[in-house]
């Protein structure tokens, strides 16, 4: 399939999040407000990165929008209706790799769960594989894996059923600065290939400039939203971009921000 072709296979769904709040409740402890009153979205074939300090809310946020967790309040419409009805993948910050299969049955697991043959599983999965660069890896098991190739398996997992929206939660924040820019430029192209909408939160100012075309940053908890930043940089980026002057400029907002946000949660 070319790029063109895939593009218009899977295009990427709208987000829109209205007023969601979620308050964590434990019997003999105070509750947890974990989001409140937070609106945003993205829309399709969108890369949108989230940021915001520890603890403030955005992993919570992240699973309501997946429809890992529930909504107390606030709307949540994931393309026509929820997430329900929409083929989406999260990538979580841990590859979570099942130790006893090889990377490409690690790949092909969501589509056993969806009941695909045998031929069809393989064909994907061989194919995810070589987008993410792990082709001469296909037959190792995990423990033989680097942390980034661990990483890079998890994401050919999450790219396997052709998301039409893709969740990923921190997942390059353990690996080291050349991996992880390396991983940075592998799913910019694919995003870009395939016109997936993209949701990505990270801690890393650059990392987000680099990969999104919005940027987003939250308060500390409850989460609110304190900027949206449109990231004015070209379509075509690699890693010399990182030292341009452009690229610095781009970052001083979110910094401003992310040190607004952090300093109050009332913003
Ligand atoms: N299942 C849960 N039960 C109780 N409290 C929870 C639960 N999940 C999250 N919380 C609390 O909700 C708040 C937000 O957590 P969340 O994991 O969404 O933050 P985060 O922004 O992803 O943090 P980090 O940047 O450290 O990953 C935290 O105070 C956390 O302790
Ligand atoms: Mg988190």
């Amino acid at each position: 399939m070319t790029a063109a072709e895939a593009k218009r296979a899977a295009p990427g769904v709208a987000v829109r999040v209205q007023g969601a709040r979620r308050v964590f409740r434990a019997r003999g402890e105070p509750d947890v407000v974990a989001v409140d009153g937070v609106d945003l979205g993205a829309a399709p074939g969108e890369f949108v990165a989230i940021l915001g300090p520890s603890g403030c809310g955005k992993s919570t946020l992240l699973r309501m929008i997946a429809g890992l967790d529930r909504a107390d309040a606030g709307t949540i419409a994931v393309g026509e209706g929820d997430a329900r009805d929409t083929a989406l993948a999260y990538v979580f910050q841990d590859a979570h790799l099942l130790p006893w299969r090889t990377v490409e049955d690690n790949v092909a697991l969501p589509l056993e769960l969806r009941g695909r043959d045998a031929a069809t599983r393989r064909d994907a999965a061989r194919r995810a594989i070589e987008q993410v660069g792990l082709g001469d890896a296909a037959r190792r098991h995990p423990a033989q894996l680097s942390g980034g190739m661990r990483m890079r398996a998890s994401l050919a997992r999450a790219l396997v059923t052709e998301p039409r929206l893709l969740l990923l939660d921190e997942p390059f924040a353990a690996l080291d600065e050349i991996t992880r820019q390396d991983l940075d430029d592998q799913l910019r192209a694919l995003w870009r290939a395939t016109g997936m909408t993209v949701l990505f939160v990270t801690h890393s100012i650059a990392e987000a400039t680099f990969l999104a075309e919005r940027a987003i940053v939250l308060t500390r908890r409850p989460a609110r939203v304190v900027l949206e930043h449109a990231i004015d940089l070209p379509a075509e980026r690699d890693a010399a971009l990182r030292g341009d002057a452009r690229f610095a400029a781009e970052t001083r907002a979110l910094y401003a921000a992310l040190a607004r946000g952090n300093a109050s949660a009332a913003a």
